[in-house]
């Protein structure tokens, strides 16, 4: 999409027509895929992510494994229709490091001690791309953890700020991202107030940088709602007996 000539109208209005400090239309859903152990659909406007985990299972190759741990593998992968412009096939070095810094992230909530010897695979596929999928995918993946069973200390919640106009604003569609002045993914265990995974691409004051981080935490405190009622709403139903 070519820059639109403003990004916030004189009503404070965003290209979408959001507020600063509004979040996409979200959809949650855990269980979505039946061959793997745990999985997850996350959605934040037109970004639209899967993600699925194998696991706890023997590690493969057998040498790789940890005597005392498990490894956790994570693969961030974009589809080749995720993007209007032709998106390489293979893992891109953009791809690359994200899967390195979502694994990080979900590393620092999981009792991967637990489970010596083993791996636990993660998966995320984004399906469509607008803007926060690194977030969308962590997002949705320690949900895939948690539908997997896998013990951990909390959910991780994330979400980006970033400067556009010169305004903060919340969760960044691509438009946004793309011809805003900066772009902070944010990512936490709300249940710690702890920050699990914090980036910066483009500039901020001091005082910007603290606005910006409480109007991360105000849409992770939403988006970490979101995802519990996701969970209950699948765990606290009983299935029908068989008779
Ligand atoms: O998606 P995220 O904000 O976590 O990462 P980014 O590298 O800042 O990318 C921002 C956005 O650029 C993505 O969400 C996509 O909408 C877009 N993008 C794209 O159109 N083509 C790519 N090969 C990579 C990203």
């Amino acid at each position: 999409m070519e820059k639109p000539e403003r990004l916030i109208d004189e009503n404070g209005r965003r290209v979408d027509g959001r507020r600063f400090d509004e979040l996409r239309p979200i959809k949650m859903e855990i269980g979505i895929l039946d061959k793997s152990d745990g999985s997850a659909y996350v959605e934040f406007g037109g970004t639209k992510v899967i993600a699925a985990v194998f696991g706890p299972r023997e590690a493969h190759p057998r040498h790789l494994a940890l005597p005392d741990r498990a490894i956790l593998n994570c693969r961030y992968h974009m589809t080749s229709f995720s993007v209007e412009e032709r998106k390489p096939l293979g893992m891109t070095r953009r791809e690359v490091e994200l899967s390195k810094v979502i694994r990080e992230a979900l590393e620092t909530v999981t009792f991967l001690e637990e489970f010596p010897r083993a791996s636990i695979d993660v998966y995320i596929e984004v399906i469509q791309a607008d803007g926060g999928t690194r977030t969308t995918g962590l997002t949705a993946a320690s949900l895939a953890l948690a539908d997997a069973g896998i013990p951990m200390a909390d959910l991780v919640a994330a979400v980006a700020v970033g400067k556009v106009d010169g305004q903060l604003v919340l969760d960044l569609c691509d438009v946004e991202d793309k011809y805003g002045e900066a772009d902070m993914p944010v990512a936490m265990a709300p249940r710690f107030n702890s920050i699990v995974l914090l980036q910066l691409n483009g500039r901020m004051t001091p005082e910007e940088f603290r606005k910006g981080l409480a109007l991360a935490q105000k849409g992770v405190s939403e988006i970490y709602r979101l995802q519990r009622e996701a969970l209950k709403k699948k765990f606290s139903s009983v299935p029908p007996m068989e008779s």
